[in-house]
């Protein structure tokens, strides 16, 4: 959090904005409307209490406006030498935590401009040419997201590179997988590690695709209408290494589709995290007991000594209903707003600020919780018999043998039928004779079809959850993510 100031009373002799030789009012449109409001207005309408965070992205945007102004002939190179060595101080101020934010300027564009002008004199005062804070904060937004994109890209990534670590650790073990969280068919476990890799490429291409739309300069669009004066702004969008200008300046201004695509990508990545984080909790549970997590990543009960509680799983889970409140606060804040700029806008950074940093974090601490994870081979084998997970191939065998798929169904639904009845729990116990007698087709080879390592042994599609395939999703991922 930043130094902020701000309690007291603005009055019209307030001179903070003085320069040159007559008196700049405290605010930019005070010449227009008078005085400023009073401290309940001016804590009502100020956002520099979370706008601070755009500063990095406000000063690049102002030095690269500074720098096509001088191209165009607008500003003097003196004039440009200046503002880029008050631009440069004031950032030296921000990152240093020195610099005072002071709520009676209402928003960061303000905060430096103000101490721009008050470092710089009038140079400083040419500045704000051809540009409104309507544009300005446009293209700051657009700069942030495009750097927490980069982030967030980077962050998932790294949680990729953990999966894909567990994977190669234990990813032979045989586990099972389950529909309807029924035990269904046998897979090893690195089938299902890899499955969390697939879901969060596709958050990474999504993230591709909306930094594409984001990364264009609104900057030069104004407060609505563009400007009279020939300005370049190509060049700025250039400077900033965008990738174009946007097309039209009611648009330019009043969209804030990319915060909400970029909310919407989050709220996916905190679904898919959720979804995760349910099935760890599940799995560390006595009753499933297939994983151990790293006892920093528990906690203990206050009450009971016996307890390791997986709580940093748990408000991964639990924070994902925040991440969809702001995607929908997003939604809802655009949908009644006419062309082009209204002030609801403000609110769009609360809640992308906010969807962001709790991603950011259960991403940070996802990925060191799945690398220091580790299986437990002993009693997920222990345990492997149960849930006839091989009555699948079984019905695949006879399907082998000439016997239509829909009939080999029934026919190994009759099989389990009778074991149950016989208290028998695993397929391969039922005598050859019972088996045959059910279907002729079945002969003695059976018995190497069935049981879950045979299966995990025997699958042939492409993507399925065998052996074959895991050494393809590997050797696929340590390609993609440059791993060894
Ligand atoms: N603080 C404002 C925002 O975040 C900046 C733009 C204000 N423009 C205006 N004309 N009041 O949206």
């Amino acid at each position: 959090m930043p130094k902020l100031t701000g309690k007291k009373k603005v009055t019209s002799s307030d001179k903070s904005g003085q320069s040159g030789t007559y008196a700049r009012p405290a605010k930019a449109w005070q010449a227009r409307i008078g005085d400023a409001a009073d401290p309940l207005a001016e804590k009502f309408v100020e956002s520099i209490s979370f706008d601070y965070r755009l500063a990095e992205y406000d000063i690049r945007g102002s030095l690269a406006h500074a720098e096509m102004l001088c191209k165009v002939g607008m500003i003097s190179d003196s004039d440009l030498a200046a503002i880029r060595k008050g631009l440069a101080s004031i950032l030296e101020d921000i990152r240093a935590g020195r610099f005072q934010f002071d709520l009676q300027q209402e928003d960061i564009h303000m905060a430096v401009e103000a101490a721009l002008i008050k470092r710089v004199g009038d140079p400083g005062r040419k500045l704000h040419t051809a540009r409104s804070r309507n544009d300005q904060v446009a293209l700051d937004i657009r700069l942030w997201c495009v750097a927490a994109m980069d982030n967030i890209d980077q962050l998932l990534m790294w949680l990729q590179e953990a999966f894909l670590a567990l994977a190669q650790q234990d990813g032979e073990v045989v586990m099972p997988a389950y529909t309807h969280l029924q035990r269904a068919q046998p897979i090893l476990a690195g089938h299902e590690l890899l499955a969390y890799v697939e879901m969060f490429q596709r958050d990474r291409d999504r993230l591709a695709d909306c930094r594409t739309r984001t990364n264009i300069s609104p900057l030069g669009s104004g407060a609505v209408a563009g400007s009279t004066l020939a300005i370049d702004r190509l060049h700025v969008a250039r400077q900033l290494g965008m990738t174009g200008i946007t097309g039209n300046s009611l648009d330019s201004i009043s969209d804030r589709d990319f915060v909400v695509e970029f909310a919407f990508v989050l709220s996916m990545i905190a679904m898919h995290l959720s979804r995760w984080a349910e099935q760890w909790i599940l799995y560390s549970s006595t009753e499933f007991d297939f994983i151990r997590i790293a006892d920093q990543f528990t906690t203990g009960s206050s009450m009971m000594p016996q307890k390791r509680n997986p709580d940093m799983l748990e408000l991964i889970r639990g924070r994902t209903g925040g991440v969809y409140g702001q995607l929908i606060a997003l939604l809802t804040m655009l949908k009644g707003q006419p062309l082009a700029y209204n002030r609801d806008m403000q609110e769009d950074k609360r809640w992308l600020f906010a969807a962001f940093d709790s991603v950011e974090l259960s991403l940070q601490i996802a990925a060191p919780m799945v690398i220091s994870a580790a299986l437990k081979q002993q009693t997920i084998a222990r345990r492997l018999d149960e849930g006839f997970l091989d009555a699948t191939v079984l019905a695949e065998y006879l399907v082998r043998k000439g016997v239509a798929f829909r009939t080999a169904h029934q026919i190994v639904g009759s099989m389990v039928a009778h074991c149950e009845s016989q208290g028998l729990t695993r397929l391969m116990d039922l005598p050859l004779e019972t088996m045959q007698k059910l279907s002729p087709k079945i002969g003695a080879d059976v018995l190497t079809v069935l049981g879950a390592a045979n299966v995990v042994a025997a699958y042939q599609s492409a993507g399925a959850g065998g052996k074959k395939q895991l050494a393809a999703q590997l050797k696929r991922w340590k390609k993609a993510l440059g791993r060894k």
